[in-house]
């Protein structure tokens, strides 16, 4: 029997973009059993995404069954799973019934662009050069305010329920919260503040809805239930689970996926960052308790928010990571397996002169250029398909390196290291592309849970599997490896020129 006697553990939920899993953590951090599953991806037309509320739901039940079932049969019992925690996908928009707990569309997913023309028209509206300074968010397709504004415009279902008061609106920590805990039945409707801050309808001073922001967007509170903000880590406020073989253990964590990578990363003071290469790719930057709005085309967002202690901080969002790799594998048959894609892009030496601009979603952080589209210059009968897949792989290291600079000109400081997870950082060639371009080094960590063990540590410091955030820190931290850049400046500069010249030719295509 593995573990020792009376030993605890914490499950934790990673509700993500393209698959849902569960994972057991014990107390020394590491992964004791998992189960993932991938679920449908709709795309109805060009530029929207969705997902079944229901499906993803199902899917998390389904994975915390299949998790249990090895970590009993390692010899565990289900009583030492102290607690829950819960991290998702993030600004992806769900609406139900508040009355019957039905939804009342698929979920509107964070990279979803048919809000483009309505984020026009909000742009002109007066007020929106407040919102950044109150909310931390500029104003484009990607929070989750807009998905819900056309829900209530364009779904007849959706604006019936809001004229009669009972449309309820959550991301999907909102959610899974409510339908784990039974629905309607026991009515936990609650999220945290860094899923909150990626509404634009939260007050990133306060922690709270704030009534300019909703009537900014002509949002009546008395006919929209929001759900209230608690802390991230709460003994309480969570509720339980109502099905599954963990039915009864209560939640008690709840982290928006790259806040929950930053926790996971130990990335709790003012300084650290990490660089998450997930779906899309997220880097964070502590600032610690006091919020820094971006000039330079960054969010502010909720680091974390453990029992009133805040943490802050600037995100450069990047909308297409390890997506365009799935891209290249579903779409155009490049790959059978994304992790071949190292091996595609080393059978030739260099990009051959392509650059990939992988704006399927548009071009989020640091340009924000919501008509702009996926678009591959300087192909040629030379090119290879070695060549596009390293586009492929330096588009989102190209971008990285743009977040970094404007994330120096707005924290006037210098990162030393970039401490990278997500799956797209298991190829070594990608690590090593982004230490080449950035000019430092990138360190990645043996342990590449970060997203989950983040929302575990949330979960278990609310229930005293640790006792503070110092107990946790040097747990499962051995064995990082770094990548020294090996490329010269001038060369990387060179590079990142030509990205930014073909970034500029992306502009106005949809417009
Ligand atoms: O903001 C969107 C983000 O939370 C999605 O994360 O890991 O699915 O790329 P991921």
């Amino acid at each position: 029997m593995n573990g020792t006697f009376n030993e605890s553990f914490v499950g934790s939920i990673d509700q993500g973009t393209t698959s849902s899993r569960f994972l057991i953590f014990n107390e020394r951090c590491e992964v004791v059993a998992s189960h993932q599953l991938e679920f449908t991806q709709i795309y109805p037309q060009p530029g929207w995404h969705e997902h079944d509320p229901l499906e993803i739901v199902e899917s998390v039940e389904k994975c915390i069954d299949g998790a249990i079932a090895t970590f009993q049969a390692k010899g565990h019992s289900i009583n030492a799973i102290k607690s829950i925690g819960i991290t998702n996908q993030r600004e992806t928009t769900v609406v139900w019934n508040k009355e019957t707990g039905e939804p009342l569309y698929n979920a509107i997913v964070w990279t979803d662009t048919r809000t483009q023309a309505l984020v026009r028209k909000l742009k002109e509206r007066e007020g929106h050069e407040k919102l950044q300074s109150l909310s931390g968010l500029p104003l484009s397709t990607y929070p989750s305010a807009g998905k819900l504004l056309w829900l209530i415009e364009n779904i007849p279902r959706v604006r019936d329920a809001y004229e009669n008061g009972t449309l309820a609106f959550g991301t999907i920590d909102a959610w899974l919260i409510y339908k784990l805990n039974g629905a309607t039945e026991r009515d936990v409707f609650v999220t945290d503040p860094s899923n909150a801050s990626r509404t634009l309808f939260m007050n990133i001073h306060t922690l709270q809805y704030d009534p300019v922001l909703l009537s900014f967007f002509h949002l009546d509170q008395t006919k929209v239930h929001l759900p209230t903000i608690v802390h991230s880590s709460d003994p309480k406020r969570f509720g339980s689970l109502s099905s599954t073989l963990l039915t009864g253990t209560p939640i008690t964590g709840c982290l928006g996926d790259q806040s929950a990578a930053l926790v996971g990363q130990k990335g709790f003071s003012a300084g650290q960052a990490k660089n998450t290469y997930g779906t899309g790719c997220f880097l964070l930057y502590n600032v610690g308790p006091s919020p820094v709005i971006s000039t330079h085309g960054l969010l502010t967002t909720i680091a974390f928010d453990f029992q009133g202690q805040v943490s802050y901080a600037l995100e450069g969002s990047i909308a297409v990571g390890g997506s365009s790799v799935k891209f290249l594998k579903d779409n155009f048959n490049f790959i059978n397996e994304s992790e071949e894609i190292s091996a595609l892009a080393e059978t030739v030496e260099d990009n051959g002169g392509c650059v990939f601009v992988t704006a399927f979603s548009g071009l989020f952080a640091p340009y924000w250029i919501d008509d702009a589209r996926g678009t591959i210059f300087g192909i040629t009968t030379y090119t290879k398909r070695g060549h596009v897949a390293r586009a492929t792989l330096e588009a989102t290291c190209f971008q990285t390196k743009a977040i970094l600079q404007a994330m120096e000109k707005d924290s006037g400081k210098k990162l030393r290291e970039l401490a990278v997870d997500g799956g797209m950082c298991n190829s070594d060639l990608a690590m090593q592309t982004q230490a080449d371009l950035i000019s430092i080094p990138v360190n990645r960590p043996a342990m590449r849970e970060t997203t989950a063990l983040g929302a575990a540590i949330a979960a278990g410091l609310a229930v005293g599997v640790w006792s503070s955030l110092k107990d946790v820190e040097t747990l499962n931290a051995d064995g990082r490896t770094t990548f020294n850049p090996a490329m010269t400046k001038d060369k990387a500069d060179g590079m990142f020129a030509l990205w930014e010249k073909a970034v500029n030719m992306t502009r106005g295509w949809t417009n």
